[in-house]
């Protein structure tokens, strides 16, 4: 299939290469700025051209598929400035990759009788030089027009990923659990960095968060889970927080986090009931004062 990318960023270095790698064909990338170092370092990782708007029409029309790989907010604006352009055929498919937004922020090009989609990998691209191999053993969640959603699940089994349709309404409370599970993974390591006083406090903490994720995959929940919520140990929990008294951000954020660690821990059956509403009042109570 011939592909058109607009948005020559992380996403739409990785997806290019993971679509040349399967046979498939991009035409060309847009980028608002085609001498970007971006737009530069798309074109010397994929040998695609980045072209400016002007020059951009031949290739969409061509295209059987077109990609917004741009910021989620510019995902509706650019539909329907294409639609506008009257660039857009019958069948042409159009994805977006905004795990937030459903195929519905196409909605601009659909009175041009394109199908949409959504195509979200649960994976971060920092390297997008990786390329498909980016999306091994990744979930990719879809929602849009029954053929476009078909395309994609052969793309994705391609590469080794799982496709998942999901509920367009499902769409902002699944992607606050992808911010969880990675971005906030990242301002937990910072926090707890920061805290630890040690020289290279990252460093340090490495092994601990590897064997966390690590646990995570091989015991699953509630099992993974070890500390001393888990124990019950309120006095060594009371300490912690004494510690953290002069940081109100590792303190909210270590509260916060206490509540779910003894939901974890009750699920585990490792506190009892009064246990369980003894740590859920402290951490209430902490978080209420702040
Ligand atoms: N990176 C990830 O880990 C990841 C994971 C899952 C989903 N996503 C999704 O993938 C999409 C792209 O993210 P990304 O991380 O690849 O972003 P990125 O690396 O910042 O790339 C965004 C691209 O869009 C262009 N762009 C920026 N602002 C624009 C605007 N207002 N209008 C049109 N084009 C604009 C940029 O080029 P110019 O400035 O030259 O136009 C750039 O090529 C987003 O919807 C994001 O939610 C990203």
């Amino acid at each position: 299939m011939k592909f058109v990318v607009l948005g020559p960023g992380r996403m739409g270095t990785a997806l290019t290469l993971a679509l040349t790698s399967l046979g498939h064909s991009v035409l060309a990338a847009h980028g608002r700025v085609p001498d970007s170092r971006a737009s530069q370092q798309y074109q010397s990782l994929t040998g695609v051209p980045v072209i400016g708007w002007e020059a951009l029409a031949p290739y969409v029309r061509e295209a059987d598929v077109v990609l917004l790989t741009v910021p989620d907010k510019a995902v509706t604006v650019m539909a329907e400035t294409l639609a506008d352009e009257g660039w857009i055929d019958n069948g042409t498919v159009m994805i977006h990759t905004a795990g937030s937004l459903s195929a519905a922020a196409l909605q601009p090009v659909e009175s041009r009788g394109a199908l949409r989609l959504c195509m979200h990998p649960l994976q971060t691209i920092a390297d997008p030089a990786k390329g498909a191999s980016l999306f091994q053993g990744v979930y990719f969640t879809l929602d849009g027009d029954d053929d476009a959603v078909l395309l994609a699940q052969q793309w994705i089994e391609a590469w080794g990923g799982i496709p998942l349709s999901i509920r367009p309404d499902q769409r902002p409370a699944y992607h606050a659990a992808a911010a969880l599970a990675s971005n906030a993974v990242v301002a937990l390591a910072s926090v707890a960095a920061q805290v630890s006083g040690l020289p290279d406090g990252l460093k340090a903490l490495l092994p601990l968060l590897h064997g966390a994720v690590d646990n995570l995959d091989k015991l699953g929940l509630p099992t993974a889970l070890t500390g001393p919520v888990e124990r019950g140990d309120l006095s060594t929990v009371n300490a912690h927080l004494s510690a953290l008294q002069h940081n109100p951000t590792a303190l909210s954020v270590y509260a916060a986090l206490g509540k779910a660690t003894a939901d974890v821990a009750r699920s585990k059956e490792s506190l009892s009931q009064q246990q369980w509403e003894d740590f859920q009042q402290l951490f209430t109570s902490v978080l209420g004062g702040m």
